[in-house]
């Protein structure tokens, strides 16, 4: 059979965003910016980055802004322009030509697993990536590419996965999962667990927000009887899939941070000030003069 390639990247980001209210109340959470760009970008770059040519972004209610994003703007091009504004002018076009970028809504909130169904006729019958745009991964080359890398070997199902400490395994999903032969950065999947008790977790093993998914995905969705709010999740599809295909989990190599999550967030702000080249240096001096 000859080998599949990742092309398309689902981006949920139809979610309420509550831990980030009141900035949420009318501004989508992945429109937030880490310095200078929205997060929901560095989603979209890092999917480029890793070979994908068609982005399928989650939407819902509220969040027109993702789509004048990635747009073009006229108005705003023809100031730049007369302004002179070359160096602002490129990038504002780039950002419109990243990708071949489609929405679909998300009429309700229902979860993570239901956020991906939406995008089942876009998808159609291939792999496919998933991002959470709220988890943001600094690495070189990026997570989902160092993924995507891995995905050639195996042609099966991967989960990004971070190594955890202590009781914060009861903040992720979890994986009960065993060493593969060959590739040290891979395990296979035997279970997962969403949110275990820290006593009950079968390993320090997370489910960060990086997916590459096998279509056989929807039908286990599908199959899925709703969980407290008529939410379904992904991890309890994820376990339907077990019964079917392999699972493997991936450590990647980079730094993760939960930027959907305040601290998380101003984690992620201030080391991407430090590395952002024109205010990285001024931001640095400051920060030396600061008392804590
Ligand atoms: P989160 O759980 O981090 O986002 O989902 P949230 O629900 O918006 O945030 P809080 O917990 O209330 O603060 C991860 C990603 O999945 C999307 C979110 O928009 C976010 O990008 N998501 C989540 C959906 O698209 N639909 C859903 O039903 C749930």
């Amino acid at each position: 059979m000859t080998p599949q390639t990742i092309r398309k990247a689902v981006i949920p980001a139809a979610g309420f965003g509550t831990r980030f209210l009141p900035a949420t109340k009318a501004t989508p959470k992945e429109m937030l910016p880490l310095v200078d760009k929205p997060l929901i970008q560095y989603g979209v770059e890092e999917a480029v980055a890793a070979g994908c040519t068609d982005i399928i972004i989650v939407t819902g209610r509220g969040k027109t802004t993702m789509e004048d994003h990635f747009d073009r703007s006229p108005e705003l091009e023809a100031a730049l322009g007369a302004r002179g504004k070359t160096e602002l002018l490129q990038l504002v076009q780039s950002i419109a030509s990243l990708a071949r970028i489609s929405y679909v809504r998300q009429p309700d909130a229902l979860g993570l697993g239901h956020a991906v169904l939406m995008a089942k006729e876009l998808v159609g019958q291939e792999p496919f990536a998933v991002i959470l745009p709220d988890d943001i991964v600094d690495a070189q080359p990026g997570c989902l590419a160092q993924m995507v890398a891995a995905f050639a070997e195996t042609q099966a199902t991967i989960l990004g996965t971070e190594w955890v400490e202590g009781d914060a395994i009861s903040l992720y999903g979890c994986l009960d999962c065993t060493p593969h032969p060959t590739n040290p950065r891979l395990v296979a999947v035997n279970n997962l667990v969403e949110k275990p008790r820290p006593q009950e977790a079968p390993s320090q093993n997370a489910i960060i927000g990086r997916y590459i998914l096998t279509p056989r995905i929807f039908a286990m969705i599908e199959q899925l009887t709703p969980g407290t709010g008529g939410e379904l999740q992904l991890t309890d599809a994820l376990r339907a899939l077990l019964k079917y295909e392999q699972i493997y989990g991936f450590h990647y190599q980079g730094q993760r941070y939960d930027a959907g999550d305040k601290l998380g967030f101003l984690k992620a702000t201030v080391d991407f000030a430090l590395q952002h080249d024109a205010v990285g240096p001024a931001f640095r001096n400051w920060l030396r003069t600061q008392k804590f």
